[in-house]
């Protein structure tokens, strides 16, 4: 059970991740005919992810079940999941969950004028709300809500930047076989500048989380969860060692050619892999005691 349950949440993170951060480059970052060009080609993995997202929040439904109840024959359980889903916080929180996932389909099943607007906020609902089960959601009261509003804006902000690159690999993939053309390379320079903001809020909210959840800086050896959650830190630390090579020795260097085009894809291609496993990490480590 915990073993499926580490898979499905890692599927969710990562589905997650990727509509938020696919759907605010589109809605925000990307000029309206970079955004035409790039969602034709995003569209099955923007289908796929919202599959994958509906699909895991019912597993993880019936695995919480599970993990709260006597293992996989409570998973199948209906009086349980009825239990699980109307008595407790996580079911609360999840039924909201439901509710904008739902929401997700039906803005994409019904294509607006605002696709990508709606699409946004829907997608924030579904991954921000996150932030209200976990470790956050184990105090009560004022403090309690701060931490999961904590937690919920480290979602969104690491969802924005992960989710982010992949449509930005794919503007670079362009770019360098056929050169930057000047909408992408307007694209790029907004990325650019809407990084530094998400990149600055998922360190201010990971470092309180880590404050709220440990007390103080992981350095207890012989816990598991903060051996893993420094190994996080150390790749979060490459992710961003990438980012600041990109932006501030890469992307200045894009008009004069392809080859800094072809470098800025590597790394990006980089900082999406260290990315993957830091989502791997916390989808496993988050499970443990702290202490
Ligand atoms: C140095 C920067 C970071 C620090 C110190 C940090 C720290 C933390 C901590 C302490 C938690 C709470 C885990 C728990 O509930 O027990 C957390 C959750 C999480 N972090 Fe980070 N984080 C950082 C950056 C990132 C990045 C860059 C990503 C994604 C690429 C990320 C993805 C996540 C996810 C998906 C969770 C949710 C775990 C859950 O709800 O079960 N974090 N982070």
């Amino acid at each position: 059970l915990d073993q499926a349950l580490v898979i499905c949440r890692l599927l969710h993170f990562a589905a997650a991740f990727l509509l938020f951060g696919m759907s605010t480059f589109f809605w925000i970052v990307a000029p309206s005919d970079v955004a035409r060009r790039l969602e034709k080609q995003l569209g099955p993995v923007i289908f796929l992810s919202l599959f994958i997202m509906g699909f895991t929040a019912i597993g993880l439904l019936l695995l919480t079940a599970g993990a709260m109840g006597e293992g996989w024959r409570d998973a199948l359980n209906l009086s349980v999941l009825q239990d699980v889903l109307l008595d407790t916080e996580f079911g609360k929180v999840w039924q909201f969950r439901f509710i904008s996932i739902c929401l997700l389909i039906a803005v994409m099943a019904l294509p607006g004028h605002h696709l990508w607007r709606n699409m946004t906020v829907a997608a924030a609902l579904a991954l921000g709300t996150l932030g209200f089960v976990g470790h956050a959601a184990i105090e009560g009261g004022i403090a309690g809500f701060g931490h999961e509003l904590n937690h919920a804006v480290h979602l969104l902000s690491a969802g924005f930047w992960f989710g982010a690159l992949v449509p930005v690999a794919l503007l670079l993939g362009d770019g360098s076989r056929n050169n930057l053309n000047s909408t992408s390379q307007t694209a790029l320079d907004r990325f650019s500048g809407a990084g530094h903001f998400a990149v600055a809020m998922v360190l201010a909210t990971g470092a309180i989380n880590t404050w709220l959840i440990v007390g103080g800086w992981p350095n207890n050896p012989r816990s598991p969860y903060q051996t893993l959650l420094r190994a996080k830190i150390i790749l979060v630390g490459a992710m961003i060692g990438l980012a600041v090579i990109n932006r501030y020795l890469l992307v200045p260097l894009t008009r004069r050619g392809s080859w800094p085009v072809k470098l800025l894809l590597l790394n990006t291609i980089g900082e999406i892999s260290l990315g993957s496993v830091v989502i791997v990490l916390v989808s496993y480590f988050a499970m443990l005691e702290p202490e």
